[in-house]
């Protein structure tokens, strides 16, 4: 490919994915619209890749992934995903949430398999993505549209079927901002749609430390042993925790 058919191939692309401004931003300074080499897509996947070969912890991951959230325009985030394709007869759950796989367009420098697993979650108001804890796993979380109810919680150790938590985080979160888990930081999430719709972009790397991963659904309202702040929850079956926990009922 000759270099002025590939920068029509580049500008082509850019434009279809609502690159334009960012790319008149950085790239185009000068005569030449230079190929993309440095996409948010493409950085993410690098960090991705840089936890999977332990070059860089979790806790470091968290911050790299939510500080690129920060700083993407979500209009081209959005335009990159193709959201409004991504949720056109979006099966809405009557309890939790469901979830859709995301596609990226092929970009130069990004691989097609991406380092780490994309989806989105989406939700009708009132209706939560359960409370729960992690193990060998991290994932970062984008709020793409509407506002929840979010609270986070650190894991301090899983025993017995209960996990011993502390709260970190309780806040109403909106479109823009992001969140992230980690087995050290903000182990346990829980997200509450507060809006007539609410979807999340999520980024999640699994079987970190090449061990199995786990989820533990958690009945944050049963608990028992305050101590300094911590307190002890019981783990709960996915069915016990959808019916106590996927639709919040205002009485
Ligand atoms: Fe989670």
């Amino acid at each position: 490919m000759n270099r002025r058919v590939f920068t029509e191939k580049s500008l082509k692309a850019a434009m279809s994915y609502g690159l334009v401004s960012s790319l008149i931003q950085t790239q185009a300074i000068g005569k030449h619209i230079l190929p993309i080499t440095n996409h948010w897509s493409i950085e993410l996947n690098d960090f991705c890749h840089d936890l999977r070969k332990s070059t860089i912890g979790v806790m470091e991951w968290q911050q790299k992934v939510e500080d690129l959230f920060d700083k993407v325009p979500l209009q081209d985030l959005l335009n990159f995903i193709d959201f409004d394709q991504l949720i056109r007869g979006f099966n809405y759950p009557d309890l939790g949430v469901n979830t859709k796989k995301v596609t990226f367009p092929k970009l130069d420098g990004l691989p097609e398999r991406t380092a780490f697993v994309k989806k989105i979650f989406g939700m009708k108001k009132d209706r939560a993505i359960i409370p729960h804890g992690h193990a060998n796993m991290s994932s970062a979380h984008l709020v793409l549209k509407g506002g929840m109810r979010l609270r986070h919680y650190d894991n301090l150790r899983v025993e017995d079927n209960t996990m011993l938590i502390k709260p970190t985080i309780d806040k109403t979160i909106a479109a823009g901002e992001s969140s992230s888990i980690s087995d050290e930081k903000d182990n346990v999430h829980w997200f509450i749609a507060e809006t007539e719709t609410a979807f999340t972009f999520d980024v999640i790397m699994l079987d970190l430390d090449d061990k199995p991963y786990d989820i533990y659904n958690l009945d944050i309202q049963a608990k028992e042993d305050p101590n300094n702040g911590s307190f002890r929850v019981p783990i709960l079956d996915v069915d016990a925790a959808l019916k106590k926990y996927g639709k919040e009922s205002h009485h």
